[in-house]
C-alpha cells in the first residue's frame, strides 16, 4: 500500500461523517415524465476530507450537491449535517449555508460585474450581520490568496485575471467561516496553471482550516490531485466510490474504467456505445447494462452473471469509506 493511499484511508476511517446523504432520491417533472436525477445515494463526507463526484454530463452531481446545500428538497431519503437532519425551515437554512457553502465557477456569473471585490465578499457578511465586515473581508481575500487583501476591496471583476476571480468567489464563501466547501466544477473554466493554483489553495484551506469539500467535477485528472474519496455517478447513483488512489488506478466498475480510458496515458480506449443517459428512462436490471462492454464483450456471461446484469437491480452502495461497485461482475470476479 502507498502512502497515499494509506493517507486517505486513515482520513475516511477515523475523521466522523460531517454531511452525509441517505438513501437521497431527487426526482423533477419532465415534459410530463418523472426524472429520476437523483435516484437512491448514500455518501457521507468526514470532517476535513475532500470527497470528488465524478461522472459524465447529466448523471445527478449537480443536483446531488444542490440537495446537500439544502437547495432542493428530496423527494425521499434525507440530508444529515453533523448528525442532524436538515431542517428545511429558512431561520434554519439560513443558519445552515454559513456552515455549508456553495463554490461556483466564475465566470459563468458568479460575480456581479457592477459589484466591487470588497462588496461580493461583504454580500454574505451582510447578509448573515456580522460584526466588523471590513476585518471578515480582509481576513477572507487573504485566506483566499488575495494580498494585500486592501488593494483589491475597489476593483471589479472584469480588472482581475480568471484566476483571481475563483479566489474572490472562494473569499465570497470564506467570509462565513464555513465547515464545508461544495465545489460544483470549480475549475471547468480556468487555464491549467491557474486550474493548479486554486486546487493548492483548496488542499491549503483543508490544511489550515481543517474545511471539508465536495467537489464536483468531470475531471479524473483533478480528482486524483485533491480528493482523499471519489464517488462515480452513473443515472443517479453511486456506482463505484472508495480512497481516490485505489478506484483511479484500479478501477472495479466497468464504468469507471471506462472513464478512466479516456486519459492520455490509459494503454486502451473503451467507447461506450448505446444511449446517452436519460434520468427519465432509467433501465431494469444494472443501470449501466445497455452500454456495458464488460455485458457486450460476452465476460458476463463467461462469468455467469449476464441474466443478473439485465434483470436484477443492484443494492444502493451503503456511504462506508472502504473501496465498492455496484457491479455483478467487478463482485463476482474480485
Ligand atoms: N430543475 C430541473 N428540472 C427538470 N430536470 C432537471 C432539473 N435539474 C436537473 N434536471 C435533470 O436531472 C438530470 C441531472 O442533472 P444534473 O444537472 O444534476 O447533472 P450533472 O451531473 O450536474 O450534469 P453536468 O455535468 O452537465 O453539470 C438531467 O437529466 C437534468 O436534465
Ligand atoms: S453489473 Fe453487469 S452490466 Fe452492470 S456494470 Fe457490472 S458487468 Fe456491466
Ligand atoms: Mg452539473
Amino acid at each position: 500500500m502507498t502512502e497515499t493511499q494509506t493517507a486517505a484511508d486513515a482520513v475516511a476511517t477515523t475523521r466522523p461523517t460531517l454531511l452525509e446523504a441517505r438513501d437521497l432520491h431527487v426526482e423533477f417533472s419532465s415534459r410530463g415524465r418523472r426524472a429520476r436525477a437523483v435516484d437512491g445515494v448514500n455518501l457521507a463526507i468526514g470532517a476535513g476530507e475532500i470527497v470528488a463526484l465524478v461522472g459524465e454530463s447529466g448523471c445527478g452531481k449537480t443536483t446531488l450537491a444542490r440537495t446537500l446545500l439544502g437547495l432542493e428538497r428530496p423527494t425521499s431519503g434525507e440530508v444529515r449535517y453533523d448528525g442532524d437532519v436538515l431542517n428545511y425551515s429558512s431561520k434554519a437554512l439560513k443558519e445552515y449555508r454559513r456552515q455549508v457553502q456553495l463554490v461556483l465557477q466564475d465566470p459563468t456569473g458568479s460575480l456581479n460585474p457592477r459589484h466591487t471585490v470588497y462588496e461580493a465578499v461583504a454580500e454574505g457578511a451582510r447578509i448573515h450581520g456580522l460584526p466588523d465586515e471590513q476585518e471578515v473581508v480582509t481576513s477572507a481575500l487573504s485566506r483566499a490568496g488575495l494580498r494585500p487583501p486592501d488593494r483589491f476591496f475597489l476593483r471589479y471583476p472584469h480588472e482581475l485575471s480568471g484566476g483571481q476571480r475563483q479566489r474572490v468567489v472562494i473569499a465570497g464563501a470564506l467570509a462565513l467561516d464555513p465547515k464545508v466547501l461544495i465545489a460544483d466544477e470549480p475549475v471547468a473554466s480556468l487555464d491549467a496553471s491557474v486550474r493548479g493554483e486554486i486546487l493548492a489553495l483548496l488542499l491549503k484551506l483543508r490544511a489550515d482550516l481543517g474545511l471539508s469539500a465536495l467537489v464536483v467535477t468531470h475531471d479524473l485528472g483533478l480528482a486524483w490531485n485533491i480528493a482523499d474519496r471519489v464517488a462515480v455517478m452513473y443515472l443517479g447513483r453511486i456506482v463505484e466510490s472508495g480512497p481516490v488512489e485505489q478506484v483511479l488506478t484500479a478501477p472495479r466498475h466497468p464504468y469507471t474504467q471506462a472513464l478512466m480510458s479516456v486519459l492520455p496515458e490509459s494503454p486502451e480506449r473503451v467507447v461506450l456505445t448505446g444511449e446517452p443517459p436519460d434520468p427519465t428512462r432509467i433501465p431494469g436490471g444494472c443501470r449501466f447494462h445497455a452500454r456495458c462492454q464488460i455485458l457486450a464483450s460476452g465476460k458476463a456471461a463467461e462469468a455467469g452473471v449476464a441474466d443478473h446484469c439485465r434483470t436484477n437491480p443492484l443494492p444502493i452502495l451503503p456511504s462506508t469509506a472502504d473501496a465498492q461497485a455496484a457491479c455483478y461482475y467487478a463482485n463476482n470476479t474480485t
